[in-house]
């Protein structure tokens, strides 16, 4: 009897050149061994805000695990700059490219996917990355801000499943998506609701395309960071109140990098995660064991009294 098409590249076909293709590289610098043997070779990938943080973390560790990694975002310059720092990473046989993208705009995202199926002539791994935070009150937040987090962190995530996944589908070769989620989405974050809905959203999103998608061989899973050191991470650990707080939320009482978070998204787009999909990973040093920060301060600040305590 025929084996089902479960395995996430079941099928799958390596990149033999042509248009796109990378040029011959010497042997591989990252451990040893083929090229051709490690466990992402031939497959492409798109990361959305791949050009700094975590994003440009889990770019380099797709590219040491022999993908072609297409990296996206809004700010050409900062994508350049990512890719050139790219580079030493990519194995033989595979790409770094860098593509313009808005991911809350359907025919900016529709393009993006499309160029990153060029290179390996397939697209097989995307990781949904692209986001931004803010702070105010429910009762006083304007409703284009309650918008601009939904559109980019919620939207955003949805038009690349909405269209990576269709393109995974049509490739026949199965696939792995990865949301960064947050511990925002089980945690209360109070004077963040927009972020904290936009990740809730996320992981149901999640938990639903894995559901839909598992029969094509496609798997779809999320990553809850915990605080992170990164331009988004840094505004809350420059403020030593906020810092120490987090920090005495943590069992492991320390901010994360970039790399523990990239580490997570690794196994869940290799081959070991073949049988895992529809979950929401946590790498926060334990923090969602306990309680969610207070940037109360923060929104007074920004808000006035009278917002935060509910009078408008
Ligand atoms: N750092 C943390 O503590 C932490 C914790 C939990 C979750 N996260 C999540 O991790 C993800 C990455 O954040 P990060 O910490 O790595 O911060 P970051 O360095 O600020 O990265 C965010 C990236 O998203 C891109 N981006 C923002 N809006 C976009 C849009 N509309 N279209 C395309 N790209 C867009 C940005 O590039 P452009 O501005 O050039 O577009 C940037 O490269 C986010 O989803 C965030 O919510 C972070």
């Amino acid at each position: 009897m025929a084996e089902p098409n479960h395995s996430p590249f079941w099928g799958r076909t390596r990149a033999t050149g042509g248009p796109g293709s990378a040029p011959e590289r010497e042997a591989d610098d990252e451990g040893g061994g083929s090229p051709a043997d490690l466990p992402l070779a031939g497959l492409g990938a798109l990361v959305t805000g791949g050009g700094s943080g975590i994003g440009l973390a889990c770019a380099a560790a797709l590219l040491a695990d022999g993908a072609s990694v297409t990296i996206a975002g809004r700010s050409q310059e900062r994508l350049a700059g990512a890719a050139a720092q790219l580079e030493p990473h990519v194995r033989a046989g595979a790409t770094v490219t860098a593509v313009g993208c808005d991911v809350a705009e359907e025919a900016s995202v529709a393009a993006a996917v499309a160029r990153a199926a060029e290179p390996a002539g397939g697209l097989h791994l995307v990781v949904a990355s692209a986001g931004i935070g803010t702070v105010g009150p429910v009762v006083a937040l304007p409703l284009e801000e309650w918008r601009r987090v939904i559109d980019t962190n919620l939207t955003g995530a949805f038009l690349t499943f909405k269209h990576a996944g269709a393109a995974m589908v049509a490739g026949g070769g199965g696939g792995s998506m990865v949301a960064i989620s947050s511990i925002a989405s089980p945690l209360s974050h109070p004077f963040m609701a927009p972020y904290c809905v936009s990740k809730a959203g996320l992981d149901t999103l999640v938990r639903v395309t894995a559901d839909e998608l598992g029969r094509h061989g496609i798997r779809v899973n999320s990553v809850r960071p915990g605080l992170v050191k990164t331009e988004l991470g840094d505004h809350l650990i420059d403020d030593p109140a906020v810092l120490d707080d987090y920090l005495a939320q943590m069992p492991i009482s320390r901010t994360g990098t970039v790399e523990d978070v990239a580490g997570a998204v690794r196994y869940l787009c290799g081959p070991q995660a073949s049988w895992v999909t529809g979950q929401c990973l946590g790498v926060d040093g334990g923090h969602t064991l306990r309680r969610g920060p207070v940037v109360e301060h923060w929104a007074r600040a920004l808000y006035g009294d009278d917002a935060i305590d509910g009078r408008r």
